[in-house]
């Protein structure tokens, strides 16, 4: 049986180390199982991307479709021509895509159309807000998906409710989770942690890179002017991501307690949220990883596709007024952010289970034209 997986963003990179780890398993254990690592080339810096594959062990690309930036059109017609000639050329007996990104919703189009089997690892969650291009993403991919691996039972009532039968939904828990656990012991403090004198929970961890955060540059320098009246004697760590660094830029703002860094690797990452007071993000994937590690969390955007995280977790949705921190960092200076706990099935032991439904009971029947 040959699985091909599909990353082609930094979210993706994480999603995948431990699906690859679990189909080497179930190959050294003697089943019939091997995989192609497709990699689209959506994100390709060093920083975006190769460092991803350094520090978690995630094997080479078997094959870079090497697409680049563009509009998102562009990036979707690269992406499903690319892989469809790979699928031309040999064809997998199913396509695993992870996430909700650009090139998870390319590449299920392509290979659905070849008439491959689509496996879609995080389907089913939901923001309701159409506006965001992941969405569309998650939209379209769950359209065509013939297996559905899913993180919470929230993902599962959305599937339920439109129309996907409960035997094709597996409730497996969170691949990125897997990742964050299997690394816990191997974290690297960041080499500006002695330059700037950090102490562990002395400082906040912001990221953004949503358009409705950053894309305006006023906008953009309002949250960050907010942040540092509320910040007192914190610092703040943001690594700023390419799509924010131009407007930053422009906007010519510092303060010696803002500490501004390239996109960060894994380990280097997860260090700083691990040790922090808090994080204030608009990415999703950090909700999660703030929750697992009991970190409180504030979530700039007006609604979440990971619900758990908030009604569990430590996360909350604040919206994008840069105001409505005022509230939310005075709670956590004032101690009174909620605890939190780890949401169902999040152990460690995601990527396991999916590829162990693919080697026991599912295996997929290639289909030939
Ligand atoms: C993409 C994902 C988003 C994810 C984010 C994480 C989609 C629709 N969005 O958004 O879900 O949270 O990645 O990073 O797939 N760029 C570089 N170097 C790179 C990659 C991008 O400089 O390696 C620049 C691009 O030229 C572009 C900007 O960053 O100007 C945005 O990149 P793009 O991949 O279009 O989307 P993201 O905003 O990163």
């Amino acid at each position: 049986m040959l699985l091909d997986i599909i990353a082609g963003a930094r979210p993706n990179f994480m999603k995948i180390s431990p699906i690859i780890a679990a189909i080497r398993k179930a190959a050294s254990d003697g089943h019939d199982v091997s995989y192609r690592l497709i990699h689209t080339g959506q994100h390709y810096d060093k920083n975006m991307s190769d460092q991803f594959f350094e520090q978690l062990g995630i094997p080479l690309p078997d094959i870079n479709l090497g697409v680049g930036s563009g509009t998102q059109a562009e990036q979707t017609a690269a992406i499903m021509i690319g892989y469809e000639k790979v699928i031309m050329e040999r064809r997998p007996d199913l396509t695993i895509v992870v996430g909700d990104v650009t090139s998870t919703m390319a590449c299920a189009i392509s290979a659905k159309k070849l008439h491959v089997k689509v496996a879609h690892v995080e389907a089913g969650i939901r923001s309701g807000d159409i506006t965001m291009p992941e969405e569309v993403n998650r939209l379209v991919t769950d359209s065509i998906t013939d297996y559905f691996f899913t993180t919470s039972s929230y993902a599962n009532e959305n599937l339920e409710r439109a129309g996907v039968q409960q035997e094709r939904i597996f409730f497996v828990g969170n691949t990125m989770i897997d990742t964050l656990m299997a690394n816990l012991d191997r974290l690297r403090k960041p080499a500006f942690w002695d330059q700037y004198g950090m102490e562990s929970g002395k400082y906040l961890v912001m990221t953004l890179h949503r358009p409705s955060n950053v894309d305006d540059k006023d906008n953009l320098l309002s949250i960050i002017q907010t942040v540092m009246e509320l910040a007192g004697e914190h610092k703040i760590v943001f690594p700023v991501h390419p799509r924010t660094r131009k407007n930053l830029d422009q906007t010519g703002f510092s303060d010696e307690r803002l500490i501004l860094t390239e996109p960060m690797g894994y380990l280097e990452f997860i260090y700083m949220v691990k040790n922090a007071k808090a994080v204030i993000t608009d990415s999703g994937g950090i909700t999660e990883e703030a929750t697992v590690l009991g970190i409180p969390c504030m979530t700039m955007r007006n609604s979440t596709e990971r619900p758990e995280t908030c009604v569990v977790g430590t996360n909350e949705l604040i919206g994008t007024d840069p105001k409505a921190l005022i509230p939310a960092i005075e709670k956590l200076m004032s101690g009174n952010w909620k605890k939190g706990t780890i949401p169902e099935m999040w152990d460690g032991k995601a990527a396991e289970r999916i590829i162990n439904a693919f080697v026991t009971t599912l295996k997929p029947e290639p289909v030939y034209d």
